[in-house]
């Protein structure tokens, strides 16, 4: 049985700043006793759930969702752009709570993953590969481990191309295409970490160029951001600004404006330049000034979905922008800095109620409930989702971090 949460919300509310000597990621701590409580409650119950998901997954393959109305898993094949979370999540959840089953299965499953380290069909190698291996390295670093990150890293290579001055998202069936979506920010991170591991510039040019070229064409002057862009790969040019998965080509896609937001926290966290930290500011303005951003901050799965109020909230949106908003509130002062660490309290705290966290051993073994992966064709809609899951623990870790 999960412990019963109970946070009263005054000491919810109780976040002490403490403006640091020494260094700018500690210039805001924070400290609220029931929000660790709960936390610590988070990785217990995450542990248990993941155990339920693991008994639930045939061999050879990897959680992608589960349907409450049917009680029917879906699985993947390790080609599945979410095939690290589970990894990821399983190892989050071992560094909490010691257990070695958890990292015996995370061990497991890497080893069917790591084939993908030459996979050159897909830019969403950061995602399946640093999130997984990135944090088995570590937690125990390894030879084989670095190998396959580096790897992975020249596999996302082969897509970038210099005239677009961008990493190539989707292929398309016109020679003349070239597809990047906000999403790919998300993918750099093993970029600047494959520099500083190997001390090949290469790899940190590659991901600031397109870091650069997203920051010039991907936003709209209120700062929200297109999800997909359509490049002349023969000139450059931008022939396209449209969407896949959000309402509309010109509507703000809740999870593009988390991607955004954490992806050039991560850019600044690696450069240090001024611009990547502006960026994730004005993202952050434009999601926390938003009319539609409910008063619980679980964000509808579209900041301009016609269905609002009733349109569906999107967690996994909700639990990427909480782990962003707190590395964010870290590299930033004063007020804004504790605006952020308060939303991302708001944000974890409501994740970890009854309304989004799931009951023990329901939902298919997942933590979360009640993500939208694909609301326009009609997949992975209100359901859970890896990823979901995945920032919600680094989330929590993150926030547990901060509080010592
Ligand atoms: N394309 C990744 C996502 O659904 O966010």
């Amino acid at each position: 049985m999960r412990s019963p949460v109970i946070v009263p919300a005054l000491l919810s509310m109780v976040i002490t700043i403490s403006v640091a000597c020494q260094a700018q990621k500690r210039a805001t701590a924070v400290k609220s006793d029931a929000l660790l409580q709960t936390i610590a409650t988070n990785f217990e119950d995450g542990a248990k759930q993941y155990k339920v998901l693991k008994a639930s997954l045939p061999p050879g393959r990897f959680p992608k969702t589960y349907y409450p109305q049917t009680g029917k898993s879906e699985t993947s094949g390790s080609g599945w752009w979410c095939s690290g979370f589970y990894p990821g999540t399983l190892l989050y959840l071992y560094e909490e709570t010691r257990d070695t089953a958890l990292y015996n299965e995370a061990d497991r499953i890497l080893g069917i993953l790591q084939k993908e380290q030459y996979n050159t069909t897909t830019h969403d190698l950061g995602f399946m590969m640093f999130c997984s291996f990135g944090n088995a390295n570590r937690i125990k670093p390894k030879e084989e481990y670095k190998a396959i990150l580096l790897n992975s890293a020249k596999s996302l290579c082969t897509r970038f191309n210099e005239r677009t001055g961008c990493i190539r998202s989707w292929d398309s069936k016109d020679p003349s295409d070239f597809l990047v979506i906000i999403d790919n920010m998300m993918n750099l991170e093993l970029l600047f970490e494959t520099t500083k591991a190997t001390g090949d510039s290469s790899y940190y040019k590659i991901a600031v160029t397109h870091a650069n070229t997203t920051l010039k064409n991907h936003f709209r002057p209120d700062n929200s951001s297109y999800h997909v862009l359509n490049y002349d790969v023969n000139t450059g040019a931008v022939k396209q600004k449209k969407t896949a998965q959000g309402a509309a080509d010109a509507s703000a896609w809740a999870r593009g404006q988390a991607w955004g937001l954490y992806g050039y926290t991560v850019c600044y966290r690696y450069t240090k330049d001024a611009s990547y930290l502006q960026q994730a500011q004005k993202i952050a303005k434009y999601i926390l000034s938003h009319p539609n951003l409910p008063a619980d901050k679980i964000p509808y799965w579209d900041f301009n979905a016609p269905e609002i109020p009733n349109a569906l909230r999107d967690a996994s949106a909700a639990a990427i922008m909480a782990s962003a908003f707190i590395e964010l509130s870290q590299y930033t002062k004063g007020a804004a800095a504790r605006e952020y660490l308060q939303v991302a309290t708001t944000l974890i705290k409501n994740l970890s109620g009854a309304d989004y966290k799931a009951a023990a051993g329901t939902n298919g073994g997942f933590i979360l409930q009640h993500g939208v992966g694909h609301k326009p064709a009609g997949t992975e809609v209100d359901v859970p989702l890896t990823y979901g899951d995945y920032y919600f623990i680094e989330a929590c870790k993150r926030y547990k971090e901060l509080s010592k």
